[in-house]
Parts: C-alpha cells; sequence; structure tokens
C-alpha cells in the first residue's frame, strides 16, 4: 500500500504542474512538509519527487529543493520514409476505389457520436479568424456597392478582388495578371475544374501518398484512375518515382500536388525540387496541378514559393482558397489555369456559373489592406503554438514507438503509431467517447497507411485537449500486444 502512495503524491503534483499552477521555476514543498501534508514516509515522499524527476516534470537543486522545470520536449522519431527508390503504386484498376465509401462511413458515423472534442478538421478555429473585422469590411462594401446585390458578376469574378489576388500572389514568386485568375467556389471547385480541363474519364492522375482524401474524392467522382506516387514526409512527392512512373503508365494525363504544408503529412517541398518537378511535368507535357492552401501559414512568416513560380509554358494550373487562412465560411477560392484558361472558364460557366460578389469585394476590401497580414502574424504564431503544444502532448503520452511529423506551418499532426495499430479501431473507440480524429486509412486507396492518425491543432490547446489526447494514447496503447 505505502508502495502505490507515492503514486498519489506525484499525481497530485504532477497535475497542479500540468495546469500552470505550479509554474516552471517554483519550489515544491520541502521533503519534509510533503511527508506531513500528505501523512506519508520519507522513502514515499523522495520517491514521489523521484518519480516527478524522471518524468521531465521536477529538478533537484542540491541543499535547495526540488523545482519545477519548464515541460521537456520529448522529441519523437519522424515518420517513416518511403523505402529508398520505391516505386509507384500500380494505378487504381478503375475508377471506383472506394473513396467515397470511406468517406461516408466517416461521415456518418461521426453523426452518430456527439462530438467533445474535435481533433479532426483541417481548419483553424472560428475565434482564430477576424469575424468583426470581415463583418465590418463586408457592411462597408455593401454600403460602397449596393447594385452587386441586383447585378451580374463578371464571369471570372470581382475584378477588384482579382487584382488583390494577383498582388498577394506576387509573395509566393506568381506573377499572374488580374485576367489569368478565375474565382471559385472554394479550392475543391478549382482541382474539379483543373481536372477536367486536362483529363477524359479513364485517364490517370498521379497523387502524392498519402493525399488528401478530397482530392480522392474529386478523382473518383469524375471517372479518373488515381497513381499514388512515394512521398517523403520531409520532401514531398518523389519526383525520380514521378520520372518512373512517366515511363511505365501511359496514360499519366495531371500530377496534383501539395506543395506546401501537404495535408495529411505537413511537408514542404523544397524549392529545387519543385523545380524539378515543373520541368519534368513540362517536358513530359503532363498538367502540373497544384494545390496550394496552406502556403501562407509558414511559422517563419516568409511566404513560401507555389510551384507556379517556376513555370514558363502555362503547364502549372495552381489553385487556392482562404477556407484555412481567413474566411472557412466564405466558399472562395480561385485558380490560375495557365494554357488551360479558356477551356476552365467555359468548364466554370457550365458547371456553377461566376461566384456571387459579395463575398468577393468583402474580401478584397479586407485582403487589400495590411489588417490581412497583421491577421496572418497572428494565425501562424497561434498554430505554431497549438502545434507545439499538440506535440508535445502527443510525446508524453502515446506508447513507445509512436512517430511523429514536426511542420514548421499549418495545423496538421501526422501520427505514426506502433505494431501498426489499425486507424479504424482507433477512430471507432475514440468517436464513441466523444473524441474524433482522421484515420489513415482515408488518405490512400491502397491501404497502407491504416496504422496512421491525422491529428489537427487548429483549436487552442486546452485541458480538454490534453485530456483526449491523454485517452487517445490509452485506445492506441490498449490494442498492442
Ligand atoms: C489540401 C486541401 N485542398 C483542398 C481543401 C478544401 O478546400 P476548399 O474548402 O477551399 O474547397 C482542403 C481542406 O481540407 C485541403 O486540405
Amino acid at each position: 500500500m505505502e508502495d502505490l502512495l507515492y503514486l498519489r503524491v506525484a499525481g497530485h503534483y504532477r497535475r497542479a504542474i500540468r495546469s500552470g499552477v505550479l509554474a516552471p521555476g517554483e519550489r515544491l514543498p520541502s521533503v519534509r512538509a510533503l511527508m506531513r501534508l500528505h501523512q506519508v514516509s520519507l522513502s514515499t515522499a523522495l520517491q514521489a519527487c523521484r518519480s516527478l524527476e524522471d518524468e521531465g516534470l521536477l529538478e533537484a537543486r542540491p541543499r535547495s529543493g526540488y523545482f519545477v522545470l519548464k515541460p521537456r520536449r520529448v522529441a519523437l522519431q519522424a515518420v517513416s520514409e518511403p523505402e529508398p527508390g520505391a516505386a509507384a503504386m500500380a494505378p487504381d484498376p478503375a475508377p471506383y476505389s472506394g473513396i467515397h465509401d470511406r468517406v461516408s462511413d466517416f461521415v456518418a458515423k461521426c453523426e452518430r457520436y456527439p462530438v467533445v472534442t474535435n481533433l479532426a478538421l483541417a481548419f483553424g478555429a472560428p475565434e482564430a479568424y477576424p469575424q468583426e473585422a470581415l463583418k465590418n469590411a463586408a457592411l462597408r462594401a455593401l454600403r460602397r456597392h449596393p447594385e452587386v446585390l441586383v447585378s451580374p458578376v463578371p464571369p471570372q469574378g470581382d475584378p477588384g478582388f482579382r487584382a488583390v489576388l494577383a498582388r498577394r500572389a506576387m509573395a509566393a514568386g506568381m506573377s499572374p495578371t488580374a485576367d489569368e485568375i478565375l474565382v471559385t467556389h472554394g479550392c475543391t471547385e478549382a482541382i474539379n475544374l483543373a481536372l477536367r480541363a486536362v483529363a477524359q474519364p479513364g485517364d490517370v492522375i498521379a497523387v502524392e501518398s498519402p493525399t488528401y482524401f478530397g482530392l480522392l474524392q474529386v478523382i473518383e467522382s469524375l471517372g479518373l484512375r488515381t497513381l499514388e506516387i512515394p512521398t517523403s514526409p520531409s520532401r514531398g512527392m518523389s519526383v525520380e518515382a514521378l520520372e518512373l512512373a512517366f515511363q511505365t503508365h501511359a496514360r499519366i494525363k495531371a500530377v496534383v500536388v501539395v506543395p506546401n504544408f501537404q495535408n495529411p503529412l505537413g511537408c514542404v517541398m523544397p524549392d529545387a525540387e519543385k523545380a524539378r518537378l515543373v520541368a519534368l511535368c513540362e517536358g513530359h507535357q503532363v498538367a502540373l496541378v497544384e494545390d496550394d492552401i496552406y502556403g501562407a501559414l509558414s511559422d517563419d512568416d516568409l511566404p513560401l514559393k507555389s510551384c507556379k513560380a517556376w513555370d514558363r509554358s502555362g503547364n502549372v494550373i495552381h489553385c487556392g482558397s482562404l477556407h484555412k487562412t481567413l474566411a472557412p465560411g466564405m466558399r472562395v477560392g480561385w485558380m490560375i489555369g495557365g494554357r488551360w484558361q479558356a477551356r476552365i472558364r467555359m468548364l466554370k460557366h457550365a458547371q456553377s456559373r461566376p461566384n456571387d460578389a459579395l463575398a468577393q469585394i468583402a474580401i478584397a476590401e479586407f485582403m487589400g489592406s495590411s489588417a490581412y497580414d497583421r491577421h496572418l502574424v497572428r494565425l501562424r504564431r497561434q498554430l505554431k503554438a497549438q502545434r507545439e503544444r499538440t506535440a508535445e502532448a502527443i510525446a508524453a503520452h502515446f506508447p513507445a514507438g509512436t512517430r511523429l511529423n514536426m511542420p514548421t506551418g499549418g495545423m496538421l499532426l501526422w501520427v505514426e503509431m506502433p505494431g501498426r495499430r489499425s486507424s479504424s479501431e482507433v477512430f471507432n473507440t475514440a468517436l464513441q467517447e466523444g473524441i474524433r480524429v482522421a484515420p489513415g486509412m482515408m488518405f490512400s486507396n491502397a491501404g497502407r497507411f491504416d496504422h496512421c492518425l491525422r491529428i489537427s491543432c487548429g483549436a487552442p490547446f486546452s485541458e480538454r485537449i490534453e485530456t483526449a489526447l491523454t485517452r487517445l494514447a490509452q485506445i492506441v496503447a490498449a490494442g498492442l500486444d
């Protein structure tokens, strides 16, 4: 019994340290005081202190006692790289790959259980976005241009908004004119249009592996087939493996990449790799579609370059949106169609007609000012802090052998579980307890990532999130042999 008492004493102080009641640098009560306070023996009080020391929560200072340490960053190994020389998977044999069923199953299950902690969303919490400023911008814009409610919108979108987008695109190394930009219903419509412009049903689209499940759904819904290219969690799609795939697969009509803070890996392609990729696709006359939805979310405030920055022939179709950076509630995206611009305009007209003007003029008002830059600086700081706290909690609680990427921007963490633990099982159990994560099996048609989880850091880190991660870690550990 005395043996277990030390755990109770240690738990008491662990909670106080984790919740911040005892701050770094503060002194713990002396061992004698602990004995009195908790009615334990000298050896129990010492054992409690030593176990907290072993956990990295306390340090012993000679002749002074025990002091609270700044939480130690427990390093986890990085997510596994693909095998050197790994080749592309065989393309999906038929356009039907089952991704709709997997995503529908995920959505249906999520609807069945009330969510307490949602770690599955790939965007920030509402309070991370400038709601009040956007509301004021919308009111000002509407006061100035009430006619937008009753007048048709130009087919490519509001010219003032496109002019702002063209100016902002320069930071990512691009130099489009406003006329080259087409406003879309989010990035999803942009990718749909891009793939419809360059491919026919039955054609093959090369993608990163793992990749964003929404992209797999677009491909399946258009009757196209997916070819998964090995992708490094540190450098993005393997350009060597893609080159090999061009030699062995005849019907590749497009390559789709998320070059900056890829979903789900969080990796950034180095500039040299982006340039090689652009040149390779150009050389093979295969369209390169880039989805650069996270590029503005880099920790160090330097916007990352888009692949389009290296495009000299119009072979790159650039897609973006404000879903992550400014306004998850407004379905506003855009694309630069390159040499397919005319066909894409025609497809947009046939598919959905222009976006409504009000959202565009409101956003133009905000994005045209320095308020947008200040918002981005705040958002990046916030996401960095949330990512670090989440990673620390994963490192502290998940079982040994867990691997984790550590992106330098964005809001996603990709966790590889030890023992090839099934993400579907973990997802199902966690969901019933109100914890939602994105299971790895949704990010590939090939079933290669079922032992992974995507954990979002879009919401402010809190005790509720720490508790959910601790419980998630127990669920993961419970299924290991
Ligand atoms: C890589 C990527 N592309 C596109 C989207 C969806 O973009 P939108 O909401 O602008 O259609 C997401 C959302 O999670 C994403 O992660």
